[in-house]
């Protein structure tokens, strides 16, 4: 079900990118932050790393932008795919991540449209191998 989701998610927004009226929408990394995030990444509910544990996202932010990002949004163990939020397109999602980042000890910015496609690329690998192996 999650797979055949995000799917047809990013099919969605293939179709949407061209559209600048969409892409003036989108919320900012802070605005989802605190508006999805924050809940399970503030207090570190259910070992989720929190924001400002430089420790704990050194580790993940050594993974990379795209590869972090797209196993976040399709999820991984305890981390639920979008953060629980289907309204959200996987731009607003990367932004809200590299804000995560920037207050826990990296650099990382709002996506440009190459880092889009290399996260969509990470995406599309992610599912495979959650097809083949059952797992991530
Ligand atoms: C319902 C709670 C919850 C919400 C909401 C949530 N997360 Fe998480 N997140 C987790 C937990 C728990 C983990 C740790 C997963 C593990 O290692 O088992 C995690 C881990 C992650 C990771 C690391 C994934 C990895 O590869 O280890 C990223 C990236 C992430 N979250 C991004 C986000 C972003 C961005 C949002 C908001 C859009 C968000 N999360 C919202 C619970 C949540």
């Amino acid at each position: 079900m999650t797979i055949f989701r995000s799917l047809a998610c990013a099919a969605l927004m293939v179709t949407a990118a061209p559209l600048l009226q969409a892409q003036a929408a989108l919320k900012s990394g802070e605005q989802v932050y605190r508006e999805t995030c924050m809940a399970c990444h503030g207090p570190g509910l259910a070992n989720a790393p929190r924001m400002g544990d430089t420790k704990a996202w050194a580790k993940l932010i050594g993974e990379g932008q795209s590869v972090l990002t797209a196993h976040g949004w399709v999820g991984v163990r305890a981390m639920p795919p979008k953060g629980g939020r289907n309204d959200l397109s996987l731009e607003e999602f990367a932004r809200a991540l590299a804000w995560m980042v920037r207050n826990s000890g990296g650099k990382w910015q709002d996506p440009d449209a190459r880092m889009m496609d290399s996260i969509r690329a990470e995406e599309r690998k992610r599912i495979e191998q959650l097809k083949k192996t059952g797992k991530g």
